[in-house]
Parts: C-alpha cells; structure tokens; sequence
C-alpha cells in the first residue's frame, strides 16, 4: 500500500507516501486516509482542496500569533541572504545575543542566562547536562537521580523519555535511559471539574520528600516539571503544589526546572507559567512558540548563578560546557523568533490571552453536561477534557479527533484527553464554532 494518490509533487505528478516515515503516527492507517494540510493562514489550515479546518491547537501549541505571519517569514527571508549560516561554536552572530536579551527580559529576575537548542526535547536534555555539570563544578557529582512525574512528557530524546511518564515512549527503548524517579501525577477525582488550580492535592508535592528520605536528597541532581503538564491533558497543579515543590527543592540542594515548552510565551495569559504561578525555578526549557512556530528552536533559561559556577569551576581560556548543536541559534531561527517577540509584545498579545481566557474556558466548560466528557480544566489560553473510554483505551479520543477533522476542527487528543490551545488571536466567534463543533461530534460520538 503505497497511499500515493493524495499527494502531489511540485510538477504536479503522484508522489508515493512510503517514503516519508511520520513520527507519533499510525503511518499505515494515515497512508489509507492521509489527512493532508496544504496551506494554513490566520486561525485555519486548508486541505488540498481549499477546504477550510479550524485550528484549534495553534499547530502544537506553536502559533499563537496565527499562521503566515508575514513579520515572520520577511525576516527569516532577511536574515538568510545576509547570514545563512555560521558555526555555533566558536562563532557568534548579532542576532544571537539579541534574542537573548529579549528571552532574559521575560524571565524572572535572575533567571538571564539563556543557551539555545533546536527543539523542546533538545532543551530538556540540555537542561539536564546543565544540571549534572551544575553539581559536578560544586564538588557533588554524586547527584545523578532526577525526579520528574508520572503523566509527564519531556520529549523523545533518551534523557526527556528517562523523564516522562508515558509508557508507550518508554518501553521499547531499554536500559540506557538515565535514571529517574516518578512523582505521582496531579490530576486527582477531586478536582474534576476544576478551573484553574484545583484545591485539593498540595500534598503530592510530599513525594518529593519520600523520594529524597528514600534515595538521599544528596543524590538528586534536578526535579523536572511542567508547571501546567500539556501533552498528557492539561493537568492544571493544584494550588500550592509548585510552591511546596520549590520549598523541598531548596530543603535538599535540588534544582528545580520547569519544563515551558507548551506553558512559555503566553500560554497561561502571562509570559510564562513561572509568573502565573509566583514560583520560581532554576531553569525553565521553552521551544514551540518562541518563533510562532515558523523555525525550530529552543532554549534553557538558566540562573545567572547556576551559570557562573559552571563558568568559574573550567580553566581559564577552557570550553566551560561540553555541549551544544551545529544549528543552536541559527541565525534564521534567532530572526524568526525576535519577530515573534516583536509581535507579541506590539500586539499585546499576552495579555490578551489573559482576556481571552474567561471567555474560552466559559465555552470549553460548557460541554460538561454531555454525559462523555467526564472532566474538563484549563488555565489562560490553554483547555482539556477528557471523555468516557469505549473499547480500547484511547479508541474514542482518536476518533473524536477525527471526526472533529471531518467536521472542519483541528485538536490533539492524547488516548482519551483532548487538548485544546486556541491561537492568541482567535476571535469569540471561532471560538463559539471550535466549541459549538465539539458538541455536536461528542454527542454523536
Ligand atoms: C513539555 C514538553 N517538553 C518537551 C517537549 C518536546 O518538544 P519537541 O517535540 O520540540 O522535541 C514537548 C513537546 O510537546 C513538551 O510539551
């Protein structure tokens, strides 16, 4: 099977779909019924034939400022003919140390230090190297253990998979994952239904402690956590529970990172989950919206001191860091996402994710009366519910998010968790036809 008619070459020939072998994807059942987007402008895709799908997920949480963001695309266009390419090590480029400037000032006081990768599992595993090399300049090597959650996802490099606790993307892949201890995840019975952050289950954050009195908190080089954890559902932490990780944390000699990948940028209707939440960690991973979507890119944030002892433990003249990527912050990249920043901040947009969040929730928590959607939460931009499971688990959830392409809406769905992040920019109207199509897909589903 081969699928090859769907799909068009540049001269207009068939171009056979086995080739091209799609991550996180049932490849033989998509070359059967390839769901193909050809082009995506403001808050739409359109397929091959013009027709129109909503996208209720701005890419993957990548596009808050809409698609085909002209800003954007001039200034990467820009930056290629005047500097396409230079070697990241050794080398610098004006743009580079820009962009790090402008990601400094929206981080919290203290957290300026920023080190630039190419995708959010790249910046977690990043982060962890930094932390170990962090420990090791200190005279600790001995803290190798890192603690992340159940229901987390860090990305698919082998120290983001060490991290996250979603089985599928761990069991084939064996022994040589790094060590890592599993907290329990947040999303208990007693906050279904929660807006924001649920009241019960501050307390979870005590597994940090069992995990520290059971392996020695000397030996815990970093705790990983998605402040809102995305992937997985959107599962808002109950109120406390970050601030009570922070206090563990700082008891033992822990770093705390939390991962923004999805929560960075605006997503929770300030810059950035750290703010929303008045917790502050050592290192924050962001990626996906840092250029509207439109180049690979992440980065680390890191505390200034965290750095300097990195710094100061390397002889003089010596590489401090042994680590970093031929495209970390290429010069494409680095103009992509400072005309995303300018954007944002010219727009306002962040805050208007803070307006617009009352008004999005309202719709998505309106479902809660159709019988199969047994939870629903959200936090600024960014929304979840989960439906009842028929047949096998994650059956239903998958053909919700088909039949939703069907009916002109695009969403992840993660097994039985949909996951909804609606563009910034999104007006009230698509919001009410995003949500009005959900109803009529879940009541017939
Ligand atoms: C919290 C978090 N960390 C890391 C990643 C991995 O990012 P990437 O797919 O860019 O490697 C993701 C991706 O969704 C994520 O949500």
């Amino acid at each position: 099977m081969d699928g090859s008619t769907a799909i068009k070459a540049r001269d207009g020939t068939p171009v056979a779909m086995d080739n091209h072998w799609m991550p996180f994807t049932p490849n033989r059942a998509f070359r059967a019924e390839p769901a193909i987007v050809a082009r995506a402008e403001g808050v739409h895709y359109f397929d091959p034939t013009g027709r129109r799908i909503l996208d209720g997920s701005s890419g993957l949480f990548t596009t808050p400022a809409g698609h085909g963001r002209r800003e954007i695309a001039e200034a990467v266009g820009r930056q290629l003919m005047e500097l396409d390419y230079t070697p990241s090590f050794l080398r610098g480029h004006p743009r580079a140390f820009e962009l790090a400037g402008r990601i400094a000032r929206l981080m919290p006081p203290g957290l300026d230090r920023i080190f630039f990768a190419n995708s959010g599992s790249e910046a977690v595993d990043s982060a962890m190297k930094i932390a170990l090399a962090y420990h090791r300049a200190r005279g600790e090597g001995q803290r190798q253990i890192f603690v992340s959650r159940e229901r987390a996802y860090h990305g698919v490099n082998f120290g983001g998979v060490a991290l996250s606790g979603m089985v599928n993307n761990r069991r084939t892949f064996g022994i040589g994952l790094p060590s890592a201890v599993h907290m329990r995840h947040t999303h208990i019975p007693e906050n279904r239904f929660s807006r924001g952050e649920g009241e019960h289950g501050a307390d979870l954050a005590e597994d940090l402690a069992r995990v520290a009195a059971t392996h020695g908190g000397e030996s815990i080089a970093a705790v990983f956590v998605e402040p809102v954890a995305g992937s997985t559902g959107v599962l808002v932490p109950p109120k406390g529970y970050l601030a009570r990780l922070r206090e563990i944390c700082d008891r033992h000699g822990i770093l705390l990172v939390f991962d923004e990948v999805i929560t960075g940028f605006g997503r929770t209707g300030r810059a950035f989950a750290t703010q929303a939440f008045g917790v502050t960690p050592d290192l924050i991973t962001m990626a996906k919206a840092i250029t509207n979507g439109a180049q690979p890119m992440s980065a680390v944030a890191v505390k200034r001191a965290v750095c300097d002892v990195v710094m100061n433990a390397a002889p003089e003249g010596g590489v401090e860091l042994f680590h970093g990527y031929t495209w970390s912050a290429h010069p494409a990249a680095c103009a992509a996402a400072l005309a995303a920043l300018d954007i944002y901040e010219g727009e306002l947009l962040f805050e208007r994710a803070a307006q617009m969040s009352a008004y999005f929730l309202d719709q998505l928590f309106a479902l809660r009366d159709i019988p199969i959607v047994t939870d629903i939460r959200g936090i600024g931009m960014l929304g979840g519910f989960d439906v009842a499971p028929m047949g096998n688990p994650g059956q239903r959830g998958h053909l919700l998010q088909r039949r939703l392409f069907e009916e002109g809406v695009h969403i992840k769905t993660t097994g039985d968790a949909a996951i909804v992040a609606p563009a910034f920019v999104m007006e009230a109207g698509e919001i009410d036809r995003m949500c009005e199509t959900f109803r009529t897909v879940l009541k017939a589903l």
